[in-house]
C-alpha cells in the first residue's frame, strides 16, 4: 500500500502583517517528510519572511504553522531548532577562522558548548557522520582549509553541509545559489537532490536555471500570496507566472 505519508510541515492560512503591509498573505503549503519544495518569486514576494516565520525568527499574524504534529506558530524559535528544523541564510553563516572540518563539528555538536565540539575528542560517529559529509558537499579534499579562503561556492556548501550535519528533518535554504556562477548552481541543485528522502527541504530561489535542475513541486510567490503551485514545467508554462516574471525583466 502506498499511503501518503502525514505532512512534516503544514502552513495553514499564514498570513504576516507588517504594520499594515502583508508580507504573507493568507498563505497554505505542506510538505512531506523527505520532500523537495522550491519556492519561487520575484524580489520581495514574501519568500524569507515565510522562512522567517517557519523558523520563529517572525511571528505570524493569523494562520497556523505545524511541525511534525507540534503547533510551532507562537514557539520560540530555539524551541523550533530543537524539534529538527534548521536555516540556511541568505549569506553564508560559516565561522571564518575554522575549517572546513571544524565548521561541520561544530554545527553537528548536540548539546555540547560549540568549543567543546573542537577540545574534546569527538565521538567516532559524529566523525564518520561528518566524514560522509565533507564527500556530499565535494570538499573533503578542502578539510584542512580555512574557511575564510574557501570560494564563494565553497562556502555555500559548507553552510548547506554544515545545515546537514545538525540532522534537522526540515532543511530551509534561503537562495543557497546566490552569486554562482553556472556549474557551481548545478552542483548546488545535485547536493539538495542527494539530500532528498533523509531530510525534507525548502529552497527558495529565483534562478531559473536553479528551478529547472531541481525540477521539484513549485510554488509561485507574488506580492504575499499563492500565484501557482506545480511541477517547474506546470509554473513555466502559466501564463501568470510568466507576466510577473517578464513584468520584472521589462524594467
Ligand atoms: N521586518 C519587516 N518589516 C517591514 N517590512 C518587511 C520586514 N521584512 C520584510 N519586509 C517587507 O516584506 C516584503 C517581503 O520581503 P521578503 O520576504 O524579504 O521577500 P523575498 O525574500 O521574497 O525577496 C518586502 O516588501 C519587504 O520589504
Ligand atoms: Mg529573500
Amino acid at each position: 500500500m502506498n499511503a501518503i505519508p502525514a505532512p512534516i510541515l503544514m502552513m495553514e492560512n499564514v498570513t504576516v502583517d507588517f504594520d499594515g503591509f502583508k508580507a504573507v498573505n493568507d498563505v497554505s503549503l505542506s510538505l512531506s517528510p523527505g520532500e523537495l519544495r522550491i519556492l519561487i518569486g520575484p524580489n520581495g514576494a514574501g519568500k524569507s519572511t515565510i522562512c522567517d516565520t517557519i523558523i520563529g525568527r517572525v511571528r505570524a499574524t493569523s494562520g497556523r504553522i505545524t511541525f511534525k504534529d507540534h503547533n510551532i506558530t507562537n514557539l520560540a524559535e530555539q524551541e523550533i531548532v530543537r524539534l529538527g528544523i534548521c536555516r540556511k541564510f541568505q549569506t553564508p553563516g560559516v565561522l571564518p577562522t575554522l575549517t572546513v572540518m571544524q565548521n561541520l563539528l561544530v554545527a553537528a555538536r548536540k548539546n555540547r558548548a560549540w568549543w567543546r565540539a573542537l577540545t574534546t575528542s569527538v565521538p567516532a560517529d559524529e566523525l564518520a557522520s561528518a566524514e560522509e559529509i565533507l564527500e556530499k558537499i565535494g570538499l573533503t579534499d578542502r578539510r584542512e582549509i580555512i574557511a575564510a579562503d574557501l570560494a564563494h561556492g565553497e562556502k555555500q556548501w559548507l553552510e548547506i553541509g554544515m545545515v546537514v550535519a545538525t540532522d534537522a528533518d526540515l532543511l530551509l535554504l534561503d537562495e543557497p545559489t546566490a552569486g554562482m556562477g553556472p556549474q557551481d548552481t548545478q552542483r548546488t541543485a545535485d547536493l539538495i537532490l542527494s539530500l532528498l528522502g533523509r531530510h525534507a527541504v525548502l529552497v527558495i530561489d529565483h534562478d531559473m536555471s536553479f528551478v529547472e535542475a531541481l525540477n521539484g513541486y513549485t510554488t509561485v510567490l507574488h506580492q504575499g500570496q499563492v500565484l501557482k503551485e506545480g511541477t517547474v514545467a506546470e509554473v513555466r508554462a502559466d501564463a501568470q507566472v510568466a507576466a510577473v516574471y517578464l513584468g520584472r525583466a521589462k524594467e
